[in-house]
């Protein structure tokens, strides 16, 4: 019986997030310590049978809401391969916390557009991958800069930018990041919503903010691709972005404790990642296992409920 898998990771923004919506740089490195994952198999199901054991679901194509975003990438990915839905069981499953900066959304569908591609043993390059998730990006969260899509489609540090040609970033050295989990669900397109209301309210005084942000995000491409990377100039780059980000309203009392927890155990920086209010925060940390051990403790005393120790290469 046929059947095939796919996988796709998490992602994290290390700087720049928010201003990217409008247009200035931000760089995101994928997490393979997370994914997403989807399998499909022939099964006589009568249909085309979605499971979705994570949200404790259990659907057929057919019947499924039009505001329902797995079967807005199903059809979609259909289109594009120019096929229609075969009789299968298409299982969904992630280790992907939701909604908290990770990038989940696009990991599953991600997930889904590769699964889908290789069971009609059809090839889709990263880019095409990337357009079809960011068309279901823009229906559930406003208007998304694209980040998101494309770190997980091109599995791979990215520079980017808007609308512009997507460029990896070659990293010439190590950084090991611990993620720390408010266990708050902040959906990015509330956050990203709110910001949008109070810039359009006073748009300069944002507009000056952002081009803080994209002074500092360009510092870090600089940064990163050196041969030799200073780990508190990169760790005080991300504490000044965390500045602005807070200056922003895009913090919350939970990501301060978090990041002032790192912080004082030794991180060399330490910001919030995504959209805020809630979600991930990210540390950085210097390859020591007593050290990335004191950082974990620590986050875990502030109230973190989660803690991903992540290499970044
Ligand atoms: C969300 O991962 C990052 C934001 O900058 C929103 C976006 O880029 O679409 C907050």
């Amino acid at each position: 019986m046929k059947k095939v898998e796919a996988t796709s990771p998490g992602k994290i923004i290390l700087c720049g997030e928010h201003a990217v919506v409008y247009g200035r740089p931000a760089i995101a490195v994928p997490v393979t310590d997370v994914q997403a994952q989807a399998s499909i198999k022939m099964a006589s199901t009568g249909g085309f049978r979605i499971i979705a054991s994570d949200l404790k679901r259990d659907y057929l194509l057919a019947e499924a809401g039009s505001d329902d975003p797995l079967s807005t990438i199903i059809g979609m990915t259909l289109a594009q391969i120019k096929q229609t839905a075969p009789d299968v069981i298409l299982s969904v499953t992630s280790t992907i916390p939701l909604g908290r900066g990770l990038g989940s959304g696009a990991a599953i569908s991600t997930s889904i557009v590769r699964a889908l591609a290789a069971f009609f043993e059809q090839t889709l390059a990263p880019a095409e991958v990337s357009k079809l998730v960011y068309e279901v990006e823009k229906l559930y969260h406003g208007i998304p800069s694209g980040i998101d899509n494309t770190v997980v489609a091109f599995e791979q540090p990215v520079y980017f930018v808007k609308g512009q040609a997507i460029e990896r970033i070659e990293m010439r050295q190590s950084l090991t990041l611990i993620i720390g989990d408010t266990g708050v669900v902040s959906p990015t397109y509330q956050a990203v919503g709110d910001l949008r209301r109070r810039w359009q309210v006073e748009p300069e005084f944002y507009e000056r903010y952002f081009d803080a942000i994209e002074a500092i995000v360009k510092q870090a491409k600089v940064a990163l691709e050196q041969d030799r990377l200073s780990l508190s100039a990169f760790g005080q780059l991300m504490n000044e972005n965390q500045t602005i980000l807070k200056a922003l309203q895009l913090s919350s009392p939970e990501l301060e404790r978090l990041i002032e927890a790192a912080r004082q155990a030794g991180a060399m920086g330490a910001k919030l990642s995504g959209a805020g209010w809630g979600g991930n925060m990210i540390a950085l940390v210097p390859p020591k296992k007593e050290m990335i051990e004191a950082v974990t403790q620590a986050l875990f005393e502030a109230g973190a409920t989660g803690v991903i120790v992540t290499n970044l290469d």
